[in-house]
């Protein structure tokens, strides 16, 4: 199994594609892409996203696995994108009792993607709008067209965590390294992503403006994009 402790109740659960050539079939990607995902176990336990279909498998053996007996409760969807949600559908196949929380456009969006799920429990937020997990609070930040319409980020004001969506992502597979000041960033990585952001969300800069001033009246200590 390949998750990793990021805090005593937050695990990584994302997976790493060093075989594919092209990010959206445009951008090479010579040094791979991770697909980064979060389990929270807290008296609740949540899930902040999914990951690729290329990854799936080993997502959803390290999800299972870390669970253990315990239920999943929340799944919150920051970004409905395929690189995020692709196995979204078999999450809520595997646990149809967990609720999932996100946007009204990304509900409508599940729909679309992934069929009807007749059982679904789903809670909508909003602007501000707050989920209490135990220890943690996580609330909601709408980010719309960063970038897709149905966005919006998380913060846990317990840890000063924001789960940030495609803000802050990067090309590049992880080499067994999680946290970006245990690695050369600035010599290995920050090429990879400003070449992200300029591809991907740059032309957004706009919106991107708005959700930085947001970020900027929250006291965020770690990033999780
Ligand atoms: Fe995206």
């Amino acid at each position: 199994y390949q998750h990793r402790a990021i805090t005593e109740d937050l695990y990584w659960i994302g997976g790493n594609d060093r075989r594919l050539a092209l990010f959206e079939n445009v951008y090479p990607i010579p040094r791979g892409v991770s697909y980064n995902a979060y389990l929270l176990m807290d008296e609740k336990t949540v899930l902040l996203d999914t990951v690729d279909k290329s990854v799936s498998n080993v997502f959803l053996e390290n999800l299972e696995h870390l669970l253990g007996e315990r239920q999943l409760d929340y799944v919150i969807v920051n970004h409905m994108e395929p690189d995020h949600c692709a196995a979204l559908g078999q999450v809520l196949h595997r646990y149809p009792e967990a609720v999932v929380v996100c946007t009204q456009k990304a509900l409508d969006m599940i729909g679309q993607f992934f069929g009807a799920f007749p059982a679904l429990r789903s809670q909508t937020v909003k602007e501000g709008d707050t989920l209490t997990t135990g220890r943690h609070t996580l609330s909601f930040v709408m980010a719309p067209m960063v970038h897709w319409p149905e966005v919006m980020v998380t913060y846990d004001a317990a840890d000063k965590i924001l789960f940030s969506a495609d803000a802050f992502g990067t090309f590049g597979a992880l080499g067994g390294n999680l946290f970006a000041d245990e690695i050369p960033f600035e010599g290995q990585w920050l090429e990879d992503a400003r070449r992200y952001y300029t591809n991907i969300v740059g032309k957004y800069g706009s919106q991107v403006q708005a959700l930085l001033k947001k970020a900027a009246s929250l006291e965020i200590q770690m990033l999780c994009p």
